[in-house]
């Protein structure tokens, strides 16, 4: 199976690349490599490169950058996908779309379903939605979009790396305790991918996370215990929970996003794994490689 990869150097893309099960032959770009904005030059790269399927793992995922620069982050997050799209529907390619939690506005309190209406709060979501429609309307048969969720790795920016270096260079820290989520380790996340493209007729809205669910504080408080006896921290910290109006950022964010995985569990046959147990597998990763980058 012949697969392009776009966003080759972010934490999925990277992941991805590590997982590539045998029989893919696999074609990794990164933004330097092919700028997923520039119309002409994915038609062309696509149509040279000739993949059977596309994941597009590229994104512009600074939430609250977003707000101050919405132009790109629509151009990245929804005109790009609309490119790879019509350049996947030129070469009979299957395309799998990478999107978010942040589609909806958190309001629930029972997990979200992939058909469960959304409603993003700010222009991260507003845009990754858009790709999702887009994609979704110009290869509705052979398309995937597969929402995620807080997504951390031993590669490049996430709050798990944040907290360590955080928790390594303070007394204390205030953590955000009113929005709960799950956690999901890329490395587990790319697995799920390449299983999900084993089912050729497989298309449409799939949701995939660590399983279980947590806030922030929940989170960094689990990190802090794991690092701690794995030796990747050397003293312990306070961690306070503090509630989101005490941490006001550009973006709002969902109070809750928490996404139901029944639909994918049942297509693959088996569950998310716990994100405590993902977290202990990265931290461990983390431990082994302490200078991926
Ligand atoms: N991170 C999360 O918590 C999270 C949560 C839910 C969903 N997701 C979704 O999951 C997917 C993967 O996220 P991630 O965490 O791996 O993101 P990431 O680490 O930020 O990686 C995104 C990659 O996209 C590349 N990129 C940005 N603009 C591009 C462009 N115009 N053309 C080509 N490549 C471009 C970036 O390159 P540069 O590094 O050179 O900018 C980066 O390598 C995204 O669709 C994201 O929206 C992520």
């Amino acid at each position: 199976m012949k697969t392009l990869i776009l966003g080759a150097g972010g934490q999925l893309g990277r992941e991805l690349q590590l997982s590539r099960p045998d029989g893919v032959d696999m074609v990794a770009a990164t933004r330097a490599e092919l700028d997923i904005r520039a119309q002409d030059a994915v038609l062309a790269f696509v149509a040279e490169c000739r993949p059977e399927v596309i994941i597009n793992a590229a994104a512009y995922t600074a939430v609250d950058g977003a707000e101050s620069k919405p132009d790109v982050a629509v151009a990245i997050n929804a005109e790009g996908p609309g490119y790879l799209a019509r350049a996947a529907e030129r070469c009979g390619a299957r395309l799998l779309q990478l999107s978010t939690d942040f589609v909806f506005d958190g309001e629930a309190s029972e997990p979200y379903r992939p058909r469960a209406d959304t409603r993003p709060l700010g222009v991260y979501g507003h845009s990754k939605l858009a790709g999702e429609c887009r994609v979704r309307e110009i290869l509705p048969m052979r398309s995937l979009v597969l929402r995620t969720a807080w997504v951390y790795s031993r590669f490049g920016h996430n709050f798990v790396k944040t907290m360590l270096r955080l928790m390594a260079e303070r007394d204390s820290l205030r953590v955000v305790d009113d929005q709960v989520g799950a956690p999901t380790w890329a490395a587990g996340l790319a697995r799920t991918l390449w299983d999900l493209l084993d089912h050729p007729k497989a298309h449409g809205i799939y949701h995939w996370t660590d399983g279980g669910r947590c806030s922030w504080y929940a989170f960094a408080c689990e990190i802090q215990s794991r690092a701690l006896a794995l030796g990747l921290l050397d003293r312990e910290i306070d961690i306070e929970p503090i509630p989101s109006g005490e941490y006001p950022t550009p973006a709002r964010r969902p109070a809750f996003s928490v996404l139901d995985l029944g639909g994918t569990e049942a297509l693959l046959g088996r569950q998310a794994v716990p994100w405590e147990t993902q977290l202990q597998a990265m931290l461990e990763d983390l431990e082994a490689n302490p200078e991926p980058e």
